[in-house]
């Protein structure tokens, strides 16, 4: 494993955060999280139950499928859709499903489902959105392969009592538990143990070097504890009015984490604190080199309210096509001839960070080669680990989301309306 970090900015403002901890229990919080197993997220890189029951799915699924279609949203989708991009090996094609706009959801009648295994996954197994996409499915799945598309199809639920686990039970659907960690911390579970796994993924591989770092979070020196002296760093950052969180990525393959990133960020710490204060980070996504030519005028020139995190990949410096040696004489293109289309990538990449610094941002850079599943699980810990301290530290609850739940209220009244407007037109 190749996990570097670089950074500036973040280090050297921890100390000046220590007095933030006087009283909150951190130490206990994480040893107590790393003791829960499956139970917990910091628990999860050592829990093999989940990586053998997401190794077991995915030998299943082989023998019966030539493509994987998942269900699901939110937490319920977003690790899963970054482990795939990021590792997929020589495993079969798996796509995600995470809305349930009508024209999205007219594509399923044009999927050929004799070749796919369907896999809905909620935690809940209440979710209006994922039960919607399953239940416009099923009358397609009958049509195409009667009598014998239930052994397609397996959902990842609580226990066979929510509401998708008894829909699955009375089709005959087998139920893969999931375990009692939130949607947006369960990527290291079988929710994203086993598409990853279906794709090729070397997912022993990616809980090894998650493991690793779970070890090193539970340094009891806050300043040698990677996740404990980030998220001191990062506070201090959102005090000093940094409060927007950056993250951008320089990798395709890595293209899918900044949106994780900002479900764990903006879900986990966007809430009330017990005095009433609102409490967060807002998180922005970026993409390189691309944004360069639309968000990086306001990073560089822009109000200073942002702290950065770029993923970058440094595989891709050796990789590309070469460019042709063509007009030498233009300065402009001569600089380009004969080099590697990663090495323009790579010196895109150097260039913009070295600027950012040069103007006092806290930067920090995740190295993540291709193909290093390691890295990437280490990653993962280490952002999911400081994301649960900074809870604590600005006292509200990582591990819950009740504004969310007040907006489904809502939206169940909107539905109960159009039903009573159904029977009484
Ligand atoms: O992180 C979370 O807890 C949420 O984003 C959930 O994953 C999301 O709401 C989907 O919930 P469920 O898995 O119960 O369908």
């Amino acid at each position: 494993m190749a996990f570097h970090i670089v950074e500036q900015g973040y280090s050297s403002h921890a100390a000046t955060a220590l007095p933030l901890l006087a009283g909150v229990p951190w130490l206990e919080r994480l040893q107590a999280w790393h003791r829960q197993g499956a139970g917990a997220f910091l628990g999860l890189p050592g829990a093999t139950g989940e990586l053998e029951k997401g190794q077991h799915w995915a030998r299943l699924i082989a023998s019966r499928a030539r493509r994987l279609v998942v269900f699901g949203i939110g937490g319920s989708s977003l690790g899963g859709r970054m482990l795939v991009r990021a590792l997929t090996g020589h495993g079969m094609p798996v796509r995600f499903f995470d809305n349930i706009d009508p024209d999205l959801l007219e594509d399923f009648s044009a999927m050929d489902w004799r070749e796919s295994f369907l896999l809905v996954v909620s935690k809940s197994g209440g979710t209006a959105e994922t039960l919607a996409q399953f239940l416009t499915v099923l009358p397609i799945l009958e049509a195409c392969c009667p009598g014998e598309w239930s052994r397609r199809v397996a959902v990842v639920t609580r226990d066979d009592g929510t509401p998708l686990g008894r829909l699955a039970r009375q089709a005959g659907i087998p139920v893969i538990p999931h375990p009692p960690v939130g949607g947006r911390f369960s990527v290291l579970s079988v929710v994203g143990l086993l598409p990853a796994a279906v794709a090729g993924g070397n997912v022993a591989e990616l809980l090894n070097g998650a493991a690793a770092m779970a070890q090193r979070c539970l340094q009891p020196d806050p300043l040698e504890n990677p996740a404990l002296s980030m998220a001191l760093a990062r506070y201090q950052w959102a005090r000093a009015g940094r409060d927007i969180s950056v993250s951008m990525v320089y990798g395709e393959r890595l293209a899918d984490i900044p949106a994780w990133v900002a479900q764990l960020e903006a879900e986990s710490l966007g809430k009330r604190r017990p005095d009433g204060q609102p409490a967060g980070l807002t998180p922005m996504t970026a993409r390189g080199v691309t944004d360069q030519h639309s968000l990086l005028q306001l990073f560089l020139d822009g109000p200073e309210d942002k702290q950065y995190t770029l993923f970058h990949d440094p595989a891709l410096a050796q990789r590309g096509a070469v460019m042709a040696t063509r007009g030498v004489s233009i300065p402009e293109v001569a600089v380009l001839a004969g080099k590697r289309t990663g090495e323009l990538f790579e010196a895109e990449f150097l260039g913009t960070r070295e600027e950012l610094m040069a103007r006092g941002n806290p930067v920090r850079t995740l190295d993540i080669a291709t193909g290093d599943a390691a890295a990437l699980g280490a990653a993962i810990v280490l952002l999911e680990t400081e994301v649960a301290l900074l809870g604590l530290i600005m006292g509200v609850d990582p591990f819950d989301q009740p504004a969310v739940e007040a907006g489904k209220i809502r939206a169940r009244r909107y539905l109960a309306a159009m039903s009573r407007e159904r029977e009484n037109p």
